[in-house]
């Protein structure tokens, strides 16, 4: 059998390996943070206004029936708005909204001073973003300390551009061509 190519070899032998441990979850969150994102903004309305968070763990589910997931913190002060939401949306970042990211990741009621539109059923909306689904709670899933929530897309709409990337606890972009 051929030996492995010079530069696999390499990659094996500076490999870290490592069991997860519960009194170490830092080296365990950055192994996660190799896998490179995207970032949106996860919306809802509630009793005490708008709510947004910064949310990397968006993915896409399935086309027929079109859903969507996303997961929160369940230790997440903003958490409970969301869990209690019918509706929510979610906005795919473009590589100029950084300070829209940072702004949502910080405050929970960041869009009381952020112009916004909403939809029929009071769900925040943000413009400008490179994809946007509107969505109805579809099911909610227990997942460690997170839970899974899965949303109906109701209407979704998107535009051209760069999108804002996250990797290794940093930002840049992930540029179309
Ligand atoms: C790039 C990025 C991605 C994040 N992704 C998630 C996520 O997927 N789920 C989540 O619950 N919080 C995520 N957060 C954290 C929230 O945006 C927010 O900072 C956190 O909910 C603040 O805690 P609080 O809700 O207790 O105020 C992310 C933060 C950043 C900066």
């Amino acid at each position: 059998m051929n030996a492995l190519p010079k530069t696999m070899t390499a990659k094996t032998i500076t490999a870290r390996a490592f069991v997860p441990r519960k009194d170490d979850t830092r080296t365990l969150r950055d192994a996660f943070g190799r896998f490179a994102t995207g970032v949106t903004i996860v919306t809802c309305d509630s009793d005490d206004g708008p709510i947004c968070i910064t949310a990397n763990s968006f993915s896409s589910l399935s086309l027929d029936p079109p859903l969507v997931m996303w997961a929160g913190d369940r230790n997440s002060r903003r958490f409970p708005y969301f869990h209690k939401a019918r509706h929510f949306s979610v906005h795919v970042l473009s590589a100029g909204q950084s300070e829209l990211c940072f702004g949502c990741s910080r405050n929970a009621h960041a869009l009381r001073e952020i112009d916004h539109d909403r939809c029929e059923n009071g769900t925040p909306l943000l413009p400008d973003c490179l994809a946007r689904f509107e969505c109805e709670q579809h099911a909610y899933y227990d997942a460690g300390d997170h839970v899974i929530v899965v949303g109906e897309v109701l209407r979704a709409s998107m535009t051209d551009g760069d999108a804002l990337a996250f990797y290794a606890g940093k930002y840049g972009q992930f540029a179309r061509h």
